[in-house]
């Protein structure tokens, strides 16, 4: 291709590592910066790089706050590779005339089976079972060993019946287990009905359930959503999972809990401050800790990818994203 026609293709930064081929389709398409590393980008880079570019991929750890936001000039469409995006100040970016797009749908079940294994695995302390027996500690059967909670006909209580919560019902619907959830918004009534959900207030989810499995994006409403006063209202039997957002639990007040057994256990993949742990939760066993991975497998992760890629191309060639968190930005830059 000669340079003038070169020179007319838009031009993408992609923060860190994706998937190969969602590069190889962004390189179909636009000229392609790519950081292939794991490490993210610094602000002051970020702010370097993004130059002259009409896309950015992103990640989790790219924070586009609105000073950020204020000086991308030219850019059309920030392509989050994640559902979660309280990474991007979506109103800001509206107002500075930027798309922003996430990676909803392909990951609700990957999600979903990640946030009932941990459940499975802090109840039914197999991890503890694992380093027992790595160890060379198991020398014999135990009637009392390791014993853990039963999951099957307790009372899960969800935090957030979107996509992922509603696809950790259905999971716990097979186990036969009671639901019940608090949302700001009710569920379909057609979901409620398929899965016996009940909707409850937050304080009776928390003193009621024998699990409890948060499941809301993160905002200034739902961070600490979980602390001190509400592991209290826990019973001291139940398990704490998290798969949702770090800030949505008070860590330190949930470390203290576990370490005082005022809640029986917890399971975490995200945590406040990433990939800080707070140091009394890597002392407690009463805890499984997972580096953050609920949607972490091959497929799910390359559909990430590959979403991303097709939005940020969509974005640049001017055509709507399909996975648009400001639709109304859409309206208004398309004449609508
Ligand atoms: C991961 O945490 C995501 O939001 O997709």
């Amino acid at each position: 291709m000669c340079d003038n026609l070169r020179s007319m293709k838009p031009a993408v930064l992609v923060t860190k590592r994706i998937f190969p081929e969602a590069i190889a389709f962004l390189k179909e398409h636009a000229d392609v910066d790519y950081a292939e590393s794991d490490d993210g980008m610094r602000a002051e880079e970020l702010a370097v790089r993004i130059r002259g570019k009409q896309a950015v991929v992103s990640q989790l750890m790219d924070k586009f706050t609105p000073e950020v936001l204020a000086t991308l000039d030219g850019i059309k469409v920030i392509a989050n590779v994640a559902v979660g995006y309280d990474n991007i100040d979506v109103p800001a970016a509206t107002r500075h005339g930027i798309l922003v797009t996430h990676t909803p749908d392909v990951l609700t079940d990957t999600t979903a089976d990640f946030a009932f294994m941990l459940l499975m695995s802090a109840a039914r302390r197999v991890v503890e079972g694992h380093h027992f027996v790595h160890s060379g500690q198991w020398t014999k059967w135990r009637v009392d060993l390791l014993l853990g909670q039963d999951v099957h006909h307790r009372t899960l209580g969800i935090f957030g019946m979107g996509r992922i919560g509603q696809a950790v019902a259905r999971r716990a619907a097979g186990f036969s287990m009671r639901i019940i959830y608090h949302d700001s918004r009710r569920a379909p009534e057609a979901v409620e009905k398929e899965l016996g959900l009940e909707l409850v207030s937050a304080e009776r989810l928390l003193r009621e359930a024998d699990f409890v499995s948060l499941h809301v994006p993160l905002m200034p409403e739902t961070r600490h959503l979980i602390g001190a006063r509400e592991l209290r209202m826990m019973k001291p039997t139940a398990i704490l999972v998290n798969t949702s957002r770090g800030p949505v639990v008070d860590e330190p007040a949930l470390a203290e809990a576990l370490e005082r057994h005022v809640i029986a256990g917890a399971g975490l993949d995200v945590y406040e401050n990433e990939p800080r742990v707070d140091p009394l939760l890597l002392k407690l066993e009463n805890v499984v800790l997972a580096p953050h991975i609920a949607s972490a497998s091959v497929d799910t992760r390359r559909k990430m990818s590959m979403m991303a890629a097709e939005n940020a191309v969509a974005g640049m060639e001017g055509r709507r994203p399909p996975n648009l968190l400001n639709p109304e930005l859409w309206e208004k830059l398309a004449g609508k």
